[in-house]
């Protein structure tokens, strides 16, 4: 089959890489990057490490309004699309590429692959949830990476073309799992850090980029944060902006890094004490990688990865003080933590979930 793959963003440049390599053993692919995504280390960065092609067609879209971002990536789409007459297109997640990509396609009467489709949170304020409710209803394929996703589905009256394929971001980390299980991966970051001695956070949703929310998650990290385990804060560089112009600034305890590599991002997770963030890649990967996770908003798509915890991932939104007794019971200080942490660095085994594979036999009418 003929598939344009159309990705933009961070986390769909890492679910691409770990797509790719599956795909195009028994597929044609043709890769379009939106360039929703620049900077080198949002984007460019990710090309290199994880041997992701060049991209056949490169947007350069950029920042902007939804509908300006959007529209653009439509106008620009439509001629390639046009010329490159694929068999399908293939979107991931929950961005407005991916909503560009479905709609593009579907006004050409081109079919549509959703990978990462059924995710709700039932939250229609949330731009990813307009974006994924729209791709789902636009595609052929949806391949649902849990069983809720599939339940949720059925709820919308979507059961034809659902296949649950299982995460292919699993896949991905199944891959480096083995490099970085080492403390000498974490040394080798440069960041002077030591296992359990460091909380690991993320922060980029829109939601968390209002005054009041930025307000609120800066004083709930500053009240986690301690000298002797600082908060490592890797920041998006949208938040970054939204910081700087309300004028928040942040203590010393939370230490800033700009946004990381790949293997590194899990590096730091796996040897930290616990993760903090309000991504769904980060939510997921810290539950592969068995370590405590407190989830920065009030709802989760990733229901199984809390379900499934063994209740070390918790929803805790912004309250300071659930967040506190969280870690407490989950990631104590000192070398009690530090033990707990190298313990579970050393004993990890993860399989990859195969939803690579399942996605290309699927495509491929197997
Ligand atoms: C987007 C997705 C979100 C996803 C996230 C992954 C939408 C609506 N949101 O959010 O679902 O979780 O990507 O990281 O598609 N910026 C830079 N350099 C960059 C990229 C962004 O400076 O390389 C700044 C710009 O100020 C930009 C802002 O971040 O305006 C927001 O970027 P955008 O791509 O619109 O949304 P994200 O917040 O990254
Ligand atoms: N990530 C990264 N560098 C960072 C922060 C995150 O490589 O500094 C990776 C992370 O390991 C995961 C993906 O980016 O694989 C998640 O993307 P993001 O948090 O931007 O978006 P979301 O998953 O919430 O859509």
């Amino acid at each position: 089959m003929r598939i344009v793959s159309v990705v933009g963003t961070r986390p769909q440049l890492i679910k691409a890489a770990a797509l790719w390599p599956v795909l195009r053993a028994s597929h044609d692919e043709v890769f379009v990057d939106t360039g929703q995504h620049y900077d080198e280390a949002m984007a460019g960065t990710f090309f290199g490490e994880l041997g992701l092609p060049r991209p056949d067609h490169a947007l350069g879209v950029g920042g902007g309004g939804h509908g300006e971002q959007t529209g653009r990536m439509l106008t620009a789409l439509e001629p390639i699309l046009i010329v490159e007459r694929p068999d399908a297109v293939l979107v991931y997640g929950d961005t407005n590429s991916t909503l560009a990509g479905a709609l593009g396609a579907a006004k050409l009467g081109i079919p549509v692959a959703h990978v990462e489709a059924g995710l709700r949170s039932f939250d229609r304020g949330m731009p990813e949830e307009i974006n994924r409710v729209v791709a789902d209803h636009l595609s052929r394929w949806l391949f649902a990476p849990t069983p809720t996703a599939v339940a949720n589905l059925a709820g919308e009256g979507i059961v034809d073309g659902v296949h649950l394929v299982g995460d292919l971001m699993q896949d991905l980390v199944a891959r480096v799992a083995l490099e970085i299980r080492d403390p000498g991966a974490l040394v080798a970051t440069g960041l002077g850090l030591i296992p359990g001695g460091y909380l690991f956070a993320t922060i980029h949703r829109a939601e968390n980029r209002t005054a009041p929310a930025m307000a609120a998650w800066t004083a709930l990290l500053a009240e986690l944060a301690a000298v002797d385990r600082p908060v490592v804060l890797s920041l998006h560089p949208g938040t970054r902006a939204a910081l700087a112009a309300s004028g928040t600034t942040l203590p010393a305890t939370i230490r800033v890094i700009e946004p990381q590599g790949y293997r590194t991002t899990l590096t730091l997770q796996l040897h930290a004490a616990a993760v903090l963030t309000d991504s769904g890649g980060v939510q997921r990967e810290s539950a592969w990688l068995g370590v405590p996770c407190l989830v920065l908003r009030s709802t989760t798509e990733w229901v199984e990865a809390v379900e499934e915890s063994a209740g070390r991932m918790v929803v805790v939104g912004l309250d300071r003080g659930r967040a506190r007794a969280a870690l407490e019971r989950l990631a104590p200080a000192g070398e009690v933590g530090a033990l707990i942490a190298a313990e579970r660095a050393a004993g990890l085994r993860l399989p990859p979930a195969g939803a690579g594979e399942r996605i290309a036999a699927v495509l491929a009418g197997r």
